[in-house]
């Protein structure tokens, strides 16, 4: 039986990323998968800034990793994006949703008519007697969701669908196991400059939050205190051995200050989901991106967070297809394809 084929493109602050899916009755296979790094400055803050830039580096991968389709399914995940719980006054979901721009202009932190909306129920709740919904309202500034778009078109893609970062990275790397019965698992993509956060239950978005915060503010506080360029200071952070070694010591301590900056935020977060939903504790953080990836920094949120960390696995679902990439290339790219996966397995399903 023929199967249903997506694209996710994740643009990244470091690197554009696409994945391709295909789903067939009962199984789910990863096509193809890329990435391309980025120039300095090209994205910004989770934005497009330089869209030439961005659309050059897609066609690079687009070149390089032969991927079959030029439809794209794109996320974003930014300070212009909002998302949070409301109450509306239930009615069937179509209707609902064509109705949030009359219902939530007070609700979001832009004018109505620059917003790109959306809307998932959670619950069906009675307030007041009257029949009512809470879900996760999510709002995105249509100025910076076009610039995503023209950078893919560019590029010579079709961007035909834009989905909430946060809600793929929950599809790839979110688990549904026995655990999570316990209580929610949060799952914690850490890049160069955006974390996204999401607290699900049994793979039901329950409170998300995007962090302005990542793997690039730690080189940054190396690169500040050091007076050393960016590269060497990208190096060291990645190098255990140097800095548990005696030359590595002003460096770890400049990273574990940073890290534990990151770490206090992020459980900042967490508390506040927990607090004000009467949730159970979390049963579990699941980790992925590449700033994740930081020694140190799993034990570190597990002791803050005071739950089980673990590391996501992006591929779990997907049988590994004639990608072309070796068994170790598919080890490595695994924890920072979680974004683009999870958007491509949102389409493809
Ligand atoms: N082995 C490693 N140890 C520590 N940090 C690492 C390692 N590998 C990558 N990083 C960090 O991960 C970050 C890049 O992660 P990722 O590729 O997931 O970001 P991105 O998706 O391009 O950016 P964003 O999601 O913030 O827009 C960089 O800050 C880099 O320094
Ligand atoms: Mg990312």
């Amino acid at each position: 039986m023929a199967g249903r084929t997506a694209i996710g493109l994740d643009i990244g602050t470091s690197s554009v990323r696409a994945a391709q899916v295909t789903v067939t009755k009962g199984s789910s296979v990863l096509d193809r998968f890329g990435q391309v790094p980025l120039p300095v400055g090209a994205v910004r803050d989770g934005e497009v800034a330089d869209a030439d830039a961005v659309a050059q580096a897609i066609k690079q991968l687009w070149a390089s990793t032969k991927f079959t389709k030029k439809d794209v399914v794109i996320g974003v995940s930014n300070q212009r994006v909002f998302v949070r719980l409301v109450d509306l006054p239930w009615m069937p979901t179509p209707e609902l949703k064509a109705s949030l721009p009359y219902q939530v202009a007070d609700l979001v932190p832009m004018p109505i008519d620059e917003a790109v909306l959306d809307f998932v129920p959670l619950d069906d709740i009675v307030i007041d007697n009257t029949r009512q919904v809470r879900g996760l309202l999510v709002a995105a500034s249509q100025d910076m969701v076009l610039g995503a778009i023209r950078a893919a078109q560019k590029a010579g893609l079709k961007a035909t669908t834009v989905d909430l970062t946060p809600f793929a990275l929950l599809r790839a790397a979110g688990t549904a196991d026995p655990l999570s019965q316990f209580g929610p698992e949060a799952v914690v993509d850490v890049g160069s400059r955006i974390t996204n956060i999401v607290v699900h239950e049994a793979g039901v978005p329950k409170f998300v939050r995007i962090l302005l915060q990542g793997g690039d503010d730690v080189t940054a506080a190396v690169v500040d205190r050091l007076g050393i360029p960016m590269s060497e200071a990208e190096r060291m952070k990645r190098d255990p051995a140097f800095l548990a070694s005696d030359a590595g010591a002003d460096a770890r301590r400049l990273v574990e200050a940073a890290l534990t900056e990151f770490v206090d935020e992020v459980r900042g977060s967490i508390d506040y989901y927990l607090a004000t939903s009467a949730s159970k504790p979390l049963s579990r953080l699941v980790l992925s991106g590449g700033g994740s990836l930081s020694q140190g920094l799993a034990q570190k949120l597990a002791t803050s967070v005071r739950t089980q960390v673990e590391y996501g696995r992006s591929f779990a679902q997907l049988t590994i297809g004639k990608t072309g990439l070796a068994p170790e290339q598919v080890r490595f790219v695994e924890p920072l394809a979680a974004v683009p996966v999870g958007l491509a397995m949102g389409a493809a399903s």
